[in-house]
């Protein structure tokens, strides 16, 4: 079984996977992690950001069962995931090593940008979450806040955009919901309701 879940960041498609992945009992991945730990790694070396060859390098020496979002989830972690994440080459890695994750029995919940395009067009069940860009800078920002981070709203809100347009405008695998994924848009609904609108979609895509 595998679930696919693609959004914009902040949309609440990590937690979303999360739990699905819990609920039943999946693996799961977080494949923003795959890009932003090639990420981190270059930063942390003072590598180049668009080298291609030096990233595709860096991304055969990821450990899968090592990534912890608490240590990548720096904003300049992210910012340099999503400019990585325009070369063909290192997605081509990545992609493969997140389709070898998918394949292990009895199968998971992978959330990112291109999961129900490219890395898995085959999943079972496909969910694209959205939310507001307001909506989802006004989470970013609680977040931070609750972290002892204070955070600017309007900044937030527009780094957000700017990254949707990045990612969304890219020409390898942008960010778009496939053809046959089931729109969740969360602007309206707290966690625990878009769990459970999720699980009701996981559902009734099994009773068919
Ligand atoms: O979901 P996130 O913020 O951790 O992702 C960081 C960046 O990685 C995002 O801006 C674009 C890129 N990414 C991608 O291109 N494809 C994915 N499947 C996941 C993330």
């Amino acid at each position: 079984m595998i679930i696919a879940i693609d959004g914009p960041a902040a949309s609440g498609k990590g937690t979303l996977a999360r739990r699905l992945a819990a609920h039943y009992g999946l693996h799961h991945l977080d494949t923003g992690l795959t890009y932003r730990a090639v990420a981190a790694a270059l930063l942390a070396r003072g590598l180049p950001l668009g080298d291609e060859a030096v990233a595709v390098a860096t991304a055969r020496n990821l450990d899968l069962s090592r990534l912890d979002r608490d240590v990548l989830s720096a904003h300049e972690i992210g910012e340099a995931a999503s400019r990585i994440a325009v070369l063909p080459g290192l997605r081509e890695e990545l992609v493969q090593l997140q389709r070898r994750f998918a394949m292990e029995p009895p199968g998971a919940v992978l959330d990112g940008r291109d999961i129900g395009t490219v890395v898995c067009p085959d999943a079972d069940v496909k969910l694209f979450a959205t939310a507001s860009p307001r909506e989802r800078a006004k989470r970013r920002t609680t977040e931070l806040e609750a972290k002892g981070k204070p955070a600017d709203f309007d900044k937030v809100l527009a780094d957000l955009e700017r990254r949707d347009q990045r990612d969304a405008n890219r020409t390898v695998a942008p960010l778009k919901a496939a053809e046959d994924a089931h729109l969740l848009d969360t602007s309206e609904m707290d966690i625990e309701t878009a769990f459970k609108a999720a699980v009701d979609i996981v559902d009734s895509v099994y009773a068919e």
